[in-house]
């Protein structure tokens, strides 16, 4: 298996993740750097939060955006409108790209998704010319998430199947500190940094944050989908307890941090 990403549709994505990941998008150019002129290549593009976020950064030469699902690849080409964008289908384990062609290899929310992230990094680091940059961020599921922890903490106290489930959300490949920077090590990437970027993931009401999940976008999505209805019910009202904490429904702010990494192709 070369994705073990949920995907339901383009629109239910957006809701539940593609509002946050365009916010996080702007902080991880910044910490990625960027120049005039470049070739990047966007691994795991999704609806496009960063691919079209990036021509906004600099004046770029080209944007390669890439990502396993057709369902996104299909939806990130509808939403093009610039010519030095070019989307396409294709898995971060076997870029379909030359060795050294890019300035900068960037991976916004994606290597935990892979399960053979290290093969994806080893890619990205292949397609990167000497001196270039390859950039990476993963959710930090276990200490940074703390809205989507609510849930899985929530049900695995109703569901001893929920247990199993918040192990593998918690632990997903490069969300163990310093589990990046070992990889970026191995693969010979140089002056390597580490960073936690944060945002601030803003719902107006339970529904706004629950209804996502409840279409079965995402890990949450596919967990609660799978529920026995009895159990369903029971855990639906579970998180939304959780959600409200005692005062009545209504907008809710939880925190998101993110592990960030980038390293330097060493020059030959
Ligand atoms: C959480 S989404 C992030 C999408 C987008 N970068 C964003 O921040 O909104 C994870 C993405 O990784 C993609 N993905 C997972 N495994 C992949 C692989 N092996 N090759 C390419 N894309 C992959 C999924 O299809 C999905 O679009």
């Amino acid at each position: 298996m070369t994705s073990s990403f949920n995907v339901q549709s383009a629109t239910g994505y957006e809701q539940l993740m593609g509002r946050w990941s365009k916010q996080l998008a702007p902080l991880f150019i910044n910490f990625s750097g960027l120049a005039d002129g470049e070739r990047i290549l966007d691994v795991g593009c999704g609806t496009g939060s960063l691919t079209f976020a990036l021509p906004h950064a600099a004046d770029l030469r080209e944007i390669t955006a890439i990502d396993f699902s057709p369902v996104f690849v299909e939806a990130a080409i509808k939403a093009n409108t610039d010519p030095r964008i070019r989307i396409q289908q294709a898995d971060a384990c076997a870029l379909p790209f030359a060795d050294d062609y890019f300035d900068r290899a960037l991976a916004l929310l994606v290597l935990h998704f892979v399960p053979k992230a290290e093969k994806a990094v080893a890619e990205m680091r292949r397609v990167v010319r000497p001196g270039g940059v390859v950039a990476a961020v993963v959710w930090d599921h276990f200490g940074g998430l703390p809205g989507m922890r609510m849930v899985l903490d929530t049900a695995a106290m109703l569901d001893e199947n929920a247990d199993q489930v918040r192990a593998r959300y918690c632990f997903q490949p490069m969300m163990r500190p310093g589990e990046m920077i070992q990889s970026f090590a191995a693969h010979g990437l140089v002056d390597i940094e580490q960073t936690s970027l944060m945002i601030r993931m803003d719902y107006q009401s339970f529904a706004d944050f629950w209804q996502p999940i409840s279409a079965g976008e995402g890990p949450l999505g596919k967990y609660v989908s799978a529920l026995e209805p009895a159990q369903r019910v029971k855990i639906d009202a579970a998180v939304k307890a959780a959600y409200e904490a005692g005062q009545p429904d209504g907008p809710r702010s939880f925190a998101a941090v993110a592990w960030a990494c980038r390293g330097i192709v060493p020059e030959v």
